[in-house]
């Protein structure tokens, strides 16, 4: 059975979007080009995201109007998105959308990912949903230099030290990369 994970860039103080969704504090930061490359995307068989991040990627790469895109992202890898709404989506492309608990779509993810990692991409709320159905295997984080006042928090669940074991910490330019596996609660 593969790892769940969630791999993310997100603010010093905590934050994974300011309070308008928009990501432009991390593309601001010098050489946040040259960390993307230096960090590679989670290889994983199949990606799961929240409503917003979906709607940020439509947004952000145009993906509506350019439905090639998509598959430029996610190649041919299964994408799962979270929404109790109607979305629009990419000319072409599959897209598994769920309305409901993690827990009851978690055997139907698990079953698309075979032996391979799923990589929930966010947000917060979303990945805390995994977090209480015990299944969330690692926390890797991409830290950039920037504050802000608000937004969508990293994971607002409470989660501490005995639970977690830091299994890698390295500088990225302006960046720090640290990744932490997640333990079982203890029963
Ligand atoms: N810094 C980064 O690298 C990074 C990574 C990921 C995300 N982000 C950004 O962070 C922000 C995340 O914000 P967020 O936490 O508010 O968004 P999110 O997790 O992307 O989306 C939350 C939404 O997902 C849907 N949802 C969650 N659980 C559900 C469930 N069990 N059943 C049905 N629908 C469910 C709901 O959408 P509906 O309202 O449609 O029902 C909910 O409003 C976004 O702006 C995103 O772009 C940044």
């Amino acid at each position: 059975m593969g790892r769940i994970r969630f791999d993310t860039a997100v603010t010093l103080n905590g934050f994974l979007a300011d309070e308008h969704h928009s990501l432009s504090w991390l593309f601001a930061v010098p050489g946040s080009d040259d960390a993307e490359r230096d960090i590679p995307t989670p290889d994983a068989a199949v990606d799961v995201m929240g409503s917003h991040t979906y709607e940020w990627l439509l947004r952000e790469l145009d993906m509506l109007e350019h439905p090639e895109k998509w598959t430029e992202f996610f190649g041919s890898t299964p994408v799962y998105v979270f929404t109790s709404r109607m979305l629009p989506v990419p000319a072409g492309v599959e897209i598994r959308f769920v309305d409901g608990s993690v827990a009851t779509a978690l055997p139907g993810i698990r079953e698309a990912a075979g032996d391979g990692d799923i990589w929930v991409m966010g947000g917060g709320e979303l990945v805390g949903q995994f977090l209480d159905a015990g299944a969330l295997d690692e926390i890797a984080v991409t830290i950039a230099p920037v504050t802000l006042e608000g937004g969508a928090p990293l994971l607002p669940r409470r989660l501490e030290s005995d639970r977690m074991r830091l299994v890698e910490a390295r500088p990225v330019g302006q960046f720090v990369r640290a990744v932490y596996e997640v333990r079982p609660a203890a029963s």
